[in-house]
């Protein structure tokens, strides 16, 4: 597992590089598109701006997917995690709509299935929930190292988390999100965190037990894991 630890200021356009370097070298090699899955939550919005303003990406030639979604949301809700990508990227580059999957356009069983047709995951991008979880796969219910896309109900800490970007999340505390096992099919993985209070979950993910108490844990099984933290969430490792 390669971990880069960058200063706060630098988190954002280090990832982009990174992220940005290996689409292109995906590019350069593969005779179809980038198949790509995106995050969500804080951490990513600077990011996905300065992904959209790496030079040399062909935005045509990825499709793109997102780890999870509220349940029930439309994708033009402005709470909806489609909202967000749209807002955060996809406004902002020339991928066409057709090759952009949002969860809420489809059934939950059927996702997956589109994804392993077109090639499977090449990036998968990640952040880390205040108790570990990757996507919405909380401990202890839904963090099953062999879970599969599925529906969750979210613990009050994540609804505390994610109640800013969706105020409404206290009457529909529910997600659909891909699952360990769909994630750690990825061929390669980049797991961002920043911020203070990522520091000790940081610290337990990355060299504590791997358990499906703390899902990310299983990140220290990948063969092809790249963790960008900046100096604060990286400060207990
Ligand atoms: C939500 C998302 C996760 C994300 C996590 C961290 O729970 N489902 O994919 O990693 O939030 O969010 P933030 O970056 O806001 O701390």
């Amino acid at each position: 597992m390669k971990i880069d630890i960058v200063k706060a200021t630098d988190f954002a356009s280090k990832s982009a590089y990174l992220v940005g370097e290996e689409i292109k070298r995906l590019q350069k090699i593969l005779d179809r598109n980038v198949n790509m899955v995106l995050a969500t939550g804080h951490t990513m919005i600077e990011f996905l701006d300065e992904l959209s303003k790496i030079k040399d990406i062909d935005w045509k030639r990825i499709n793109f997917f997102h780890l999870d979604e509220y349940k029930g949301l439309t994708c033009s809700h402005v709470s909806s995690y489609g909202y967000f990508l749209t807002e955060n990227l996809f406004s902002k580059v020339d991928t066409p709509k057709e090759n952009i999957h949002f969860v809420c356009d489809f059934d939950k069983d059927e996702y997956m299935k589109i994804v392993r047709e077109k090639g499977g995951i090449d990036i998968a991008m990640l952040g880390i929930g205040m108790d570990g979880h990757l996507g919405f796969n909380e401990p202890p219910n839904y963090s099953n190292f062999d879970g599969r896309m599925q529906e969750v109900k979210l613990r009050p800490e994540t609804i505390e988390n994610n109640i800013d970007m969706y105020p409404e999340i206290l009457d529909n505390p529910y997600a659909i999100t891909m699952g360990m096992a769909d994630i750690m099919e990825s061929k390669k993985l980049f797991f961002l965190a920043n911020k203070v209070k990522k520091a000790e979950i940081v610290k337990q993910a990355l060299k504590g037990p791997i358990t499906e108490d703390i899902p990310a844990s299983i990140l220290q099984k990948h063969p092809n894991v790249e963790v960008i933290l900046d100096e604060e969430a990286g400060s207990m490792l």
